[in-house]
């Protein structure tokens, strides 16, 4: 096991997020949490990678010393380019290897755009930047709140494929609000009830991969997390 997650309670001064979390993480296990906006998926996120503190309960690390973090807005510098900003996550870990960048930049697709600011990249473009600024830390444990939110549905789909060939064999919490991205991409799914949010369901897809959305193991997983979420 990577990572225990153990009756996370928190509230955030009368507003109580979350109700008692509890999952587990394998290593090398991608898992998705899954659950509606404003259900505290984000906090739990957070919580994992040490940014809040829950009010009870606690978050166990089996080997896992080095999470790294995809937000959800993309949080690039501005004034940094593609390159600058992937080489200052690494000179932040006190690692300063221009080498490290351009192959991390080569592995997400943006090579040729090395000297391109955030702005002249495209929203996809800008979330792979973010994907690669966490990888080039050699992440044990990657954190991703809903990379993919902001993208049109074939680029969101495209970005999938990638992803898991880019993360494979590693460990994964993903959030999304995407009962199809989950299914996709899970090894196991967290189905969070509404808030204060509390675990209702874990739902695990051995669909080999790359699956086809279109197969009925597919469809019949898609509806499994579709009625855990309507059950609240
Ligand atoms: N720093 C904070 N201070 C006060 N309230 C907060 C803070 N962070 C989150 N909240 C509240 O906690 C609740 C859960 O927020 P969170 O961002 O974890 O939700 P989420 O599940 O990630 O939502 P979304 O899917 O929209 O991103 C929300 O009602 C939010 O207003
Ligand atoms: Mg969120």
């Amino acid at each position: 096991m990577a990572l225990m997650v153990e009756g996370l309670r928190k509230s955030y001064g009368n507003l109580k997020v979350l109700d008692g979390v509890t999952f587990s993480v394998e290593k090398g296990e991608f898992v998705c949490l899954i659950g509606e906006s404003g259900c505290g998926k984000t906090t739990i996120l957070k919580i994992i990678a040490g940014l809040e503190r829950p009010d009870e309960g606690s978050v166990e690390f089996k080997d896992v010393i080095r999470p790294g973090f995809v937000f959800q807005d993309d949080r690039l510098l501005p004034w940094k380019t593609v390159y600058g900003n992937i080489l200052f996550a690494l000179k932040a870990m006190g690692i300063e290897d221009g080498e490290v960048v351009r192959r991390i930049i080569d592995f997400v697709g943006l090579k040729g755009f090395e000297n391109y600011y955030p702005k002249q990249l495209s929203g996809g473009m800008r979330q792979r930047v973010g994907i690669a600024r966490a990888l080039a830390v050699n992440p044990d444990l990657l954190l991703m709140d809903e990379p993919f939110a902001s993208l049109d549905a074939r680029t969101r789909e495209r970005m999938q494929e990638e992803l898991l060939r880019i993360v494979e064999g590693k460990t994964v919490v993903f959030v999304t609000h995407s009962i199809d991205e989950a299914v996709y991409l899970a090894d196991k799914v967290v189905v969070l009830s509404r808030r204060p949010s509390k675990v209702v369901r874990i739902i695990e897809i051995e669909i080999e991969k790359p699956r086809d959305r279109n197969s009925e193991d597919f469809i019949e997983k898609r509806k499994e997390i579709y009625s855990a979420l309507r059950f609240k």
